[in-house]
């Protein structure tokens, strides 16, 4: 959730009254976190946004149903590249890979946009735009992204995407209470000096007021299945809004990349957090600067968390047979850190151009069988 935003028109207090040009009631919506504990907008609608009616609607991805036979423990590397051309809409063409108790991710290729509206409640999303681009349309308004933005869509939200023309490769994470990470607030909430990205980072949505797209489906997600309904009026009768949950975009290039004396840990490459989770941005940077360091990261046993790598783009220094596209999973319980060589080689290195991102899950991930129909078998063997 970002600072406050406002768009359009609101009464000059909370719950009271809204009314149009011709003395019409406007139709307040909260929409919270946390019960009513939380961070919260509130939106005033044309019509009442709760008419909802049970349908029937084939429409929706299929979550991840994680295998139930136990494999060996081992470094896994899953080739994301070979299921790039999934197309169709994103409510129904992600692929979901690994999962764990507190989240779920994948890939998706869409090729067109949704074609009817959809709303997650079983969590936060985030994606990560590796190729392409396009728009998240919403009550709060357009929110346009491309490639190498993250962009969050809150639980709940109604929304449907619509993909830029270009080709498309998403990486998505669905996960709980998705959040900027609170060592970079100051006391009022505000993004600190020293943090590793600013509020002019953000992308908010664009909002223009009310419309209607014609659309009355729409389908959400809750306790992993699919529901269908129905809607009496357009849920984009929007004429203003104001609050804190709101979707947005954060470009990975905007956030400020930290260099140390020696090797600095994931943590300081830390960029959102969500329940059992961190997640980092790793962007080319000039590296350690002791004239001893050893810029490569060095191996190391986590007892405590499995380890994703995205690999966006660049040359990866430390690892070889992986590239843009590949997810790295390297899980609790034995060591990780280079291929043989880079570790050596690393060494009077000034720079990286590696991009990247890293998701630590305190939870143990389990894969799917659409991980496993790609996943490259020859990994664990190249650390010897
Ligand atoms: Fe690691």
């Amino acid at each position: 959730m970002l600072d406050r935003a406002i768009a359009g028109d609101v009464p000059r207090k909370h719950h009271l009254q809204l009314r149009g040009p011709g003395g019409e009631l406007r139709f307040e919506e909260c929409f919270t976190r946390d019960g009513f504990e939380g961070a919260y907008s509130i939106l005033y609608h044309v019509d009442r946004p709760h008419t909802h009616q049970p349908a029937t609607i084939a429409h929706g991805w299929t979550p991840a149903k994680p295998i139930t036979e136990a494999r060996p423990l081992a470094k896994r590397h899953y080739r994301t590249q070979a299921i790039t051309a999934t197309g169709g809409a994103q409510v129904d063409a992600r692929v979901a890979l690994l999962s764990s108790a507190d989240l779920e991710l994948g890939v998706v290729s869409p090729d067109r946009a949704d074609p009817v509206y959809v709303v997650n409640a079983d969590g936060d999303e985030l994606l990560y735009i590796h190729a392409g681009g396009g728009t998240v349309i919403s009550p709060f308004g357009d929110l346009t992204f491309q490639q190498g933005d993250y962009v969050c869509i809150p639980s709940g939200l109604i929304h449907r995407i619509v993909p830029s023309s270009a080709p498309q490769a998403w990486l998505w994470i669905e996960g709980q209470g998705i959040h900027l990470l609170q060592q970079w607030r100051n006391e009022v909430g505000q993004l600190r000096m020293d943090a590793p990205y600013c509020h002019r980072d953000f992308r908010r949505p664009d909002f223009r007021g009310p419309r209607d797209e014609r659309l009355r489906e729409l389908v959400v997600k809750r306790g992993q299945a699919w529901h269908g309904f129905t809607l009496e009026h357009s849920p984009l009768d929007v004429v203003g809004w104001d609050g804190s949950v709101y979707p947005w975009a954060f470009p990975i290039l905007a956030f400020q990349p930290r260099v140390g004396l020696v090797h600095l840990p994931p943590t300081w490459h830390g960029t959102f957090g969500a329940k059992g989770a961190l997640i980092c941005s790793f962007v080319p940077r000039l590296v350690d600067f002791h004239p001893e360091a050893v810029p490569c990261p060095y191996p190391h046993s986590s007892p405590s968390c499995d380890e994703i790598l995205f690999y966006c783009d660049g040359n990866f220094t430390s690892r070889r047979g992986v590239g843009p596209g590949s997810i790295s999973h390297h899980p609790a319980g034995i060591p990780h850190g280079p291929h043989p060589g880079s570790y050596e080689k690393s060494i009077g290195a000034t720079r990286t151009d590696e991009l990247a991102v890293m998701l630590d899950t305190f939870a143990p991930l389990t894969p799917t069988a659409a991980a496993l129909a790609i996943e490259d078998p020859g990994y664990m063997a190249s650390f010897v």
